[in-house]
């Protein structure tokens, strides 16, 4: 690490800023040093900060800054598909306008000296209720998957994944593979679907998703114009327009996995998702991603927890970009979190030790609003906590 510090910071002339960012770190370690005998007061303050990597890595402040560099690093058709949405990218929008627009009750006075963020989901014990979505990442850096499959592993989280077989064994060999979840949008028959199912749970996957909101490919703008991928405008194709409720069954009859879906925006069809056996469910609207206009994911939770009625885990996805917006998401009712894009922009600005930088800045800020908040652990939080926008 110390190479690598060495490297960055020799590239050029460092700014005011940084230098005086890196006398006060200097000043920071001396005090350190100075109050090692004050142990008592100096392990009752001890710090959360994640562990260190490159000055590179460490020096954005936020997710928003990590997508700068990403913006920077890979290439501008690339980036559009990362960053962007479908048409009009509303709903996109909306889905970070959503987090911004809810308003924290905070609680004073409550003994937050101790902040615990860990969960038990699906029998899996998690330190923090941030888990990663399933996205496509071989296009954006090589071998994006394996590479973020080993930063879920290093970060303690849930990964999703389209792609595993080929090389999950090879994480397992070198004791690498985190727990993952094999996803899919679905299959055209029966028998792809039980193989599928079958093959997956044979190579070590702990739960199958089903994204269920892409049934044609959507109008990405973005990617039209970029000539990138295979998109064309306003052309009715089909993804997985045949898939309804009887293909948990076909999965089923390969697998004994949990089954979760992804892509439920309402009551009516967080219901039938429980009674039609589902394990979990993701309250998503694939990042703005598939259809525009659809309701932002923060809105869409409250009818879907209403409904689900604690039967089963709530898992929400889309727009969330801060430790505060994973705590709003908790007081509405979800279980955990999904990163989609944060964690992609980690991957395509520094690589695997990117993923796991997004990951662990989101647990601290998650622990900061916590402590602001007054909330010790995970289970003192309720819907008490937020204000929405139309509650006055
Ligand atoms: C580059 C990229 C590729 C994606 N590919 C998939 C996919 O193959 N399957 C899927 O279910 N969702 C996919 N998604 C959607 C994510 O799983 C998730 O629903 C979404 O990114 C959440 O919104 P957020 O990016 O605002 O966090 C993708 C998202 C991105 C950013």
């Amino acid at each position: 690490m110390a190479t690598n510090m060495m490297v960055v910071e020799t590239e050029r002339e460092l700014s005011f800023a940084e230098r005086l960012q890196l006398s006060s770190r200097r000043e920071f370690l001396s005090t350190v040093v100075l109050s090692a005998g004050a142990m008592p007061l100096f392990a009752q303050q001890k710090s959360i900060n994640p562990p260190q990597y490159s000055a590179k890595v460490m020096r954005p402040a936020n997710v928003h800054d990590i997508a700068e560099v990403a913006r920077r690093t890979v290439d501008p058709a690339t980036f559009d598909y990362i960053e962007g949405g479908t048409e009009d990218e509303i709903t996109l929008r909306h889905n970070v306008e959503a987090f911004q627009r809810v308003a924290l009750r905070r609680r004073v006075m409550v003994d937050v000296s101790e902040i615990d963020t860990s969960l038990e989901y699906l029998g899996q014990q998690l330190q923090a209720p941030i888990l990663l979505c399933p996205t496509t990442k071989n296009a954006i850096v090589p071998n994006g998957d394996r590479v973020s499959a080993q930063a879920a592993h290093a970060t303690n989280t849930i990964y999703h994944v389209s792609n595993a077989l080929g090389w999950i064994d090879e994480l397992y060999q070198a004791n690498q593979a985190p727990v993952w979840i094999g996803a899919t949008l679905g299959h055209v028959t029966s028998r792809q679907a039980q193989g599928w199912a079958r093959r997956h749970e044979e190579a070590g996957a702990s739960a199958l998703v089903v994204t269920v909101d892409h049934q044609y490919t959507p109008n990405r703008d973005r990617n039209i114009r970029n000539g990138y991928g295979n998109y064309a405008a306003g052309v009715l194709r089909p993804t997985t327009p045949s898939v309804t409720w009887d293909y948990l069954e076909w999965l089923r009859s390969g697998s004994k996995l949990p089954l979760i879906l992804k892509g439920i925006l309402t009551g009516e069809d967080a219901e039938l998702a429980v009674e039609h056996g589902a394990a979990a469910i993701s309250v998503s609207n694939h990042g703005g991603r598939a259809f525009d206009g659809a309701v932002p994911t923060l809105m869409a939770l409250p009818e879907v927890v209403e409904a689900v009625g604690g039967r089963i885990p709530v898992l929400i996805d889309g727009g969330v970009r801060r430790g505060g917006d994973i705590l709003k998401a908790l007081a509405l009712g979800a279980t955990a979190v999904m990163l989609g894009r944060a964690y992609v922009y980690g991957l395509a600005a520094f690589g695997q030790v990117g993923v796991q930088r997004v990951v662990e800045m989101l647990t601290g800020e998650l622990k900061v609003a916590m402590g602001l908040a007054g909330i010790p652990n995970l289970a003192a939080i309720d819907r008490s906590l937020v204000r929405l926008p139309w509650e006055r």
